[in-house]
Order: structure tokens, then sequence, then C-alpha cells
């Protein structure tokens, strides 16, 4: 898609962190620029208005901030997926391996109704990990996933191919080589 210049100036590329040989899309450098951070929530939510989006669900922790944003912008709720061991609730849990690491993450048992349509929101997908097993918290605790949305893709880690081969539509406002 088109998106505006600056937006993609807005992020920051910071070489071998966290790992030698990762280049790092920082996006602090986005949200610290209100006209930028603006223009990202404007367009993902822009696909949305007037659709009915029950929740927005987000992944800990840059996926929080989009995605408070853009739950707020649709007068949805949000839902946070946590690493391990911070939600009090009963949870559901899954193990997922990102491009720099492996983890864990949860979802509270009884954040969606069953049915309720729900969006998944992130800065950004690689390797589609941390998105794939965050899709499958929210179908095991009974959510239609509509849609996964991310400000920043790296199509040559393919993850946005594997989020669409698991159904769920893909929309991303920019990509890195
Ligand atoms: C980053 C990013 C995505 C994930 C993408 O999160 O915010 O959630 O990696 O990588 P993948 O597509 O290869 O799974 P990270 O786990 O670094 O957490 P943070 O937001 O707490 O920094
Ligand atoms: N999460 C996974 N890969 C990443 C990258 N290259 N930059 C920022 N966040 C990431």
């Amino acid at each position: 898609m088109t998106i505006p210049f600056d937006l993609k100036n807005s992020i920051r590329t910071i070489p071998d962190y966290p790992k030698p040989g990762i280049m790092f899309r920082d996006i602090t450098t986005m949200l610290g620029d209100a006209r930028a951070f603006r223009c990202a929530i404007d367009e993902l939510v822009q696909p949305w208005s007037g659709a009915k989006i029950d929740k927005v669900a987000g992944m800990e922790a840059r996926g929080f901030i989009l995605g408070g944003a853009v739950a707020h912008q649709l007068s949805a709720g949000f839902v946070p997926i946590r690493k391990k061991g911070k939600l009090p609730h009963t949870t559901v849990k899954i193990a997922y391996s990102l491009e720099y690491g492996l983890d864990e993450m949860e979802i509270h048992d009884d954040a969606v109704v069953a049915g309720e349509r729900v969006i998944l929101v992130d800065d950004l997908i690689a390797t589609g990990g941390t998105a794939t097993g965050a899709i499958q918290l929210l179908k095991q605790i009974g959510a239609d996933v509509v849609a996964a949305c991310f400000v920043i893709d790296l199509p040559a880690l393919g993850g946005a191919k594997k989020i669409e081969d698991l159904g769920v539509p893909v929309r991303t406002l920019m990509s890195f080589d």
C-alpha cells in the first residue's frame, strides 16, 4: 500500500540488536513523532471504520501501544496477550519462536466471548512466530480472528505469508528488505 513518505522515515534501524546480524527496526522514533504516530494509527484503523470489531488484541509490549490506540479509535475492547507469568486470572499458554529467540505467551481464558470479531495488532511481523501463537491463543478461547495488522513487514522472513496461509488476512503499512 502507499503510505505517506515520512512514516517509513520515522523508523530507526539499529544494526546487530539484540543479536549480531539482526537489523532491529525501532518504532520508538515513530511513537515519539506525534504526526507519524497519528498517521500509523489512522492507517491501521482505516479499513475497519464502520466495521463491527468487538476487540483488538495486542502482543506485549509494542503491540500494547499500537493496539490500545487502535481499539480506542474503533470503540472496541482491548485484549492483552502477555509474556508468561504476568496475567493474574486463568490463562491459556503457548510457546513460540521469533526472529531472535524463544518465549511463551498467555491470554486470559475469558478475554473474549465466543464468536467475537477480533483484529490482532502489532508493530512488526518477521517470522510470524509471535502472530501465529497469538492467533492460536485467540482461536482457542473462541475468537473469530478477522485480520492481523502490522506497521512493518519483513517479507524476507515469510511471516505475513504464514498468517495468510492460516486463513487470516494480513495488512501491513510498509516493508523493509
Ligand atoms: C517483536 C515484535 C513482534 C515480534 C515479531 O516483539 O514486536 O511482536 O517481535 O517477530 P516474529 O514475527 O519473528 O515473531 P518482541 O518479542 O521483541 O517483544 P517486545 O515488543 O517486548 O520488544
Ligand atoms: N521483532 C522481530 N524481528 C524484529 C526486527 N528485525 N526489528 C524489530 N523487532 C523485531
